[in-house]
């Protein structure tokens, strides 16, 4: 069904892989579209508790694609512009977990798919960057704000301002990352930290990514108050009845997912 990327439910996991290796994964308008899809397929489908996000052969993604971009005018580019910009928001915004496993380059809209990921785990082997300035554009994918939101304002000027790539322990000492393995245990991390986030109460989980993810740029009232709503919402469930009760009767929990 999907040309450009991979789609698959395995248990209570979806895998969403780029798949342009000839390219280094980059998104082109094409990728965008599918990405669209099979983001509708992940929230419609109940069965899927999280979600690993990765890219096919040496790189993540090596950003958005540059032959394309190469020749699109103002309207056309802020088309593209958007439709990325749709596709992270939307994975930042659907309350189920995302994964980034980062196989490799990430750079430009790659760095910025793996940021709009709730977490990151790297290979050693992956490389981080925001090259944009480099091409005469700036990072198109909402990676001014997220970067700078992960790494702080100096940070993300600088890897912004210079272009410079970075490597995975450079990205894991400012924060980029939260994790990185050997090449060959990436996607059993990435699988052992998505089972276990499965194994918990799904309405926990979702109410604790709305919580940080809408808190985080509202001023701390604001927030502390979005957070009471959602713990509110989580009190109303079966499964904070099942939860509770579980732990008392020294027993695992059976989730209703409700
Ligand atoms: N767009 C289109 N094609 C790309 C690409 C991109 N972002 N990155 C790599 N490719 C293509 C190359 O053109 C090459 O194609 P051909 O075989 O047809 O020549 C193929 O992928 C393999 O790439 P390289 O031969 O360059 O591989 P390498 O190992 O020598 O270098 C690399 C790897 C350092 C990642 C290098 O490919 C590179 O610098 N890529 C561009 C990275 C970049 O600038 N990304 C930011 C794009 S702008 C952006 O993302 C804007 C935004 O915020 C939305």
């Amino acid at each position: 069904m999907y040309e450009n990327i991979k789609y698959e439910v395995k248990g209570n996991l979806g895998y969403l892989t780029i798949n342009r290796p000839k390219a280094l994964n980059a998104l082109n308008t094409d990728v965008l579209a599918e990405l669209a899809d099979a983001l509708k397929e992940i929230e419609a489908d109940d069965a899927v508790k999280a979600v690993i996000v990765t890219g096919e052969g040496k790189a993540f993604v090596a950003g958005a694609d540059i032959a394309q971009m190469s020749k699109l005018n103002a309207v056309e580019g802020r088309a593209m512009m958007q439709a990325g910009h749709k596709v992270m928001n939307t994975i930042d915004q659907m309350p189920k977990p995302f994964i980034a496993a980062v196989n490799g380059f990430a750079l430009g809209g790659g760095c910025e798919l793996a940021m709009a990921c709730d977490i990151r785990i790297a290979s050693s082997k992956a490389k981080f960057g925001q090259p944009e300035v480099g091409l005469g554009i700036i990072p198109g994918f909402c990676g001014t704000q997220r970067l700078s939101r992960l790494v702080g304002k100096g940070m993300a000027k600088y890897l912004i301002y210079s272009a410079e790539m970075i490597n995975a322990e450079e990205a894991f000492r400012i924060g980029l990352v939260e994790k990185v393995v050997e090449p060959d245990a990436l996607m059993e991390t990435a699988e052992k930290l998505a089972n276990t986030i499965a194994s918990k109460a799904p309405i926990a989980v979702a109410q604790a990514k709305i919580a940080i993810n809408n808190g985080f740029d509202m001023d701390l009232k604001s927030a502390s108050q979005l957070e009471v709503e959602a713990t509110t919402v989580c009190f109303g469930s079966e499964d904070q009845k099942e939860g509770m009760a579980a732990f008392l009767e020294k027993r695992a929990p059976e989730w209703k997912k409700r």
